[in-house]
């Protein structure tokens, strides 16, 4: 019979993404996890309403995002418990939202977060540049329920500013960077690059590895 140590681990990704970034990441994260014999299940995170990428509005965009300063929750659909309860190690991915975690993922939490106590919790983390309030926050609620807070995997835009912020509010905004001369130069795209996503990849074999070790 086999032991404890010998059977596969379970990984649960849980995310939200809203413009496909964390999605490609969790893509790349999957991949990794199960070249290197985890099983992995997702679980992503639905608004109970629709929210539409692009927003095709300025001022739709900037007050999304003075909502999303003050932690506004988006609601979600009711997810699937089970799944958290039987799962070895969570992975929470998602992006960014004016400092803290998005709206799905507050929601996520306040409903949810007691089903993290005892379980390793790995945040994956997407933005343009700013992490460090999204993380703290995480880490809080994660341990004030008794999870281990792992420490984060995160992955910004590499574009100098002010260009990356000018176009990531563009994008946002449904207003194509490219299609604009003084942009084009200095904003080739807008989310993470191919390099990254390879990096991912390669940090979930590696985060499999100690998993799978019997001293992790
Ligand atoms: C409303 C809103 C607010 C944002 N605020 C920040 C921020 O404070 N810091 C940051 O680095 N990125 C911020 N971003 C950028 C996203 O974190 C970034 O584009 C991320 O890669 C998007 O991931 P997603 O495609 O999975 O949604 C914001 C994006 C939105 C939509």
């Amino acid at each position: 019979m086999g032991t404890d140590s010998e059977k596969p681990k379970r990984a649960l990704i849980i995310y939200y993404t809203f413009s496909t970034q964390t999605a490609k990441l969790v893509h790349h994260l999957r991949k990794g996890f199960k070249e290197a014999g985890i099983e992995v299940e997702t679980l992503k995170l639905i608004p109970e309403k629709k929210l539409s990428f692009p927003l095709h509005s300025v001022s739709r965009t900037i007050s999304m995002m003075l909502r999303t300063f003050f932690r506004q929750r988006v609601q979600i659909k009711p997810v699937d418990k089970e799944q958290i309860r039987k799962a070895d190690i969570i992975v929470l991915a998602g992006p960014t939202w004016s400092y803290n975690p998005s709206g799905p993922v507050l929601d996520f939490l306040d409903k949810y977060s007691y089903l993290l106590k005892g379980k390793k919790v790995l945040p994956v983390i997407s933005c343009r540049k700013y992490w460090r309030t999204h993380y703290r926050y995480l880490k809080r609620k994660i341990t004030s329920c008794g999870g281990k807070c792992l420490s984060p995997i995160v992955f910004t835009h590499l574009i100098k500013e002010p260009w990356s912020t000018i176009g990531t509010f563009m994008t946002i905004a449904g207003i194509n960077p490219r299609h604009h001369s003084f942009m084009r130069k200095h904003y080739p795209r807008y989310g993470h690059n191919q390099t990254q996503l390879a990096e991912m990849e390669k940090r979930a074999r590696d985060i499999a590895r100690s998993l799978a070790s019997p001293f992790p």
